[in-house]
């Protein structure tokens, strides 16, 4: 066979020469972690998001974890994800000793289905959390419909910086939010996290846990009059302290976020447009308002019409150096998930289909004009 003309990846991240510059400082300074470029950060994300508060944490599961703690989740409660997700977002409940519920999804969106959810209620139901998956907004009104009072929502903004429902930024659709700087993610520190609210109580507890639980912060230890000693620590807390280099590149890498959106939705609308012609191709579901993240595209190879099943279209795709992956994963038929709760794949039948049919392509800043024609090229002529 021959080697393929081009090789495009999935994602790649977009950093460069300001990235470099930006790690001068927090070296030279030699204050290396949870310091000033987190503090600078945390602001400069909460006022992109328009929430009052923004904790910077080490990733979005360890920002799950922290979210959930905060609204003191434990054994006995129960926590309802969707099934379509990544395994993070239930792995964070059961972190905090509590039970996943899932929850099926919408296959026209991937995301969370309220009338599922509203199935899934019960007196022990404490929280929710709908992710924003591949970001795009959970329906968020639907999903408040169907909640009983008291439920708590956690959002799963993992793919969603940036994003919006109607006029609200992801972010402050919930009680807490969660954010991701994964290198897939549009903006990178590598590894990272952010956990947003607009209660002042619920920022403060989760601030004290993402350091040990110490009841005053290293930051104002150091400056403070008795730097020497050491504080008091009341309760049962973490390190997912960022690092100020990270702090100093997420800073950079924000400022990017807006243009890196606008390039993507208009590379996902060339994807539209060309692509439309594909009849066994779905490309995403895109709403008329708010504001559409593309942190993936994810389109759906209708197995009724496909030439080909959808692992050997992605096959035939890699051959001709274009990577291509499931959208996600359904969380209840993974290995730990089906056994510890006896799951069985046809228990949430559209969280199934779409971890069988879901096909991202290649959608990400780096790539050239010349890289979408050649994908478009490729899938039209399977
Ligand atoms: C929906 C969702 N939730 C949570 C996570 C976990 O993010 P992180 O890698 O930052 O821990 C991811 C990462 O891919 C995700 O896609």
């Amino acid at each position: 066979m021959h080697a393929p003309s081009r090789r495009i990846q999935i994602a790649a991240p977009s950093m460069g020469e300001e990235e470099w510059l930006a790690l001068r400082e927090p070296i030279e300074t030699g204050w290396l972690t949870q310091g000033p470029k987190v503090a600078a950060f945390e602001r400069a994300f909460a006022k992109r998001h328009r929430v009052r508060h923004a904790i910077a944490v080490t990733s979005a599961t360890t920002g799950l974890h922290l979210a959930l703690a905060t609204l003191g989740i434990g054994p006995g409660d129960e926590v309802i994800v969707p099934a379509f997700t990544w395994v993070a977002t239930a792995n964070a409940v059961l972190y905090c000793g509590a039970t996943p519920v899932f929850a099926d999804v919408d296959r026209a969106t991937f995301n969370i289905d309220p009338a599922d959810v509203a199935r899934r209620l019960t007196k022990r139901t404490r929280a929710v959390i709908p992710v924003h998956l591949f970001g795009l907004c959970a329906d968020m009104v639907g999903l408040r419909a169907v909640l009983t009072p008291g439920v708590r929502i956690v959002e799963d903004a993992a793919c969603a910086s940036g994003a919006a429902l109607g006029d609200t930024p992801a972010g402050g659709l919930g009680d807490l939010g969660v954010f991701s700087f994964h290198p897939r993610k549009s903006v990178t520190t590598g590894e990272g996290g952010m956990v947003t609210t607009n209660d002042d109580a619920l920022a403060e507890r989760a601030r004290v846990l993402r350091n040990h639980g110490a009841s005053v912060s290293e930051e104002e230890r150091h400056h403070g009059p008795r730097p020497y000693l050491l504080p008091d620590f009341d309760e049962l807390g973490f390190n997912y302290r960022m690092t100020d280099l990270q702090g100093a590149i997420g800073l950079v890498q924000l400022a990017k976020l807006d243009r890196f959106i606008d390039e993507r939705a208009a590379s996902a609308a060339y994807y539209r447009r060309e692509l439309a012609s594909v009849e066994w191709l779905r490309t995403p579901y895109e709403p008329n308002a708010g504001r559409h993240a593309w942190q993936a595209f994810v389109t759906y190879v209708d197995p009724a019409r496909a030439p080909r099943p959808r692992n050997e279209i992605m096959e035939l795709l890699q051959a001709r150096g274009i990577a291509t992956r499931p959208g996600t994963h359904a969380v209840h038929m993974l290995g730990y998930y089906r056994d510890r709760f006896g799951l069985s794949p046809d228990d949430y039948p559209a969280s199934r289909d779409c971890d069988a049919n879901s096909m991202a392509i290649p959608l990400h800043n780096r790539m050239t004009r010349e890289d979408y024609a050649y994908v478009v090229d490729a899938l039209r002529a399977l």
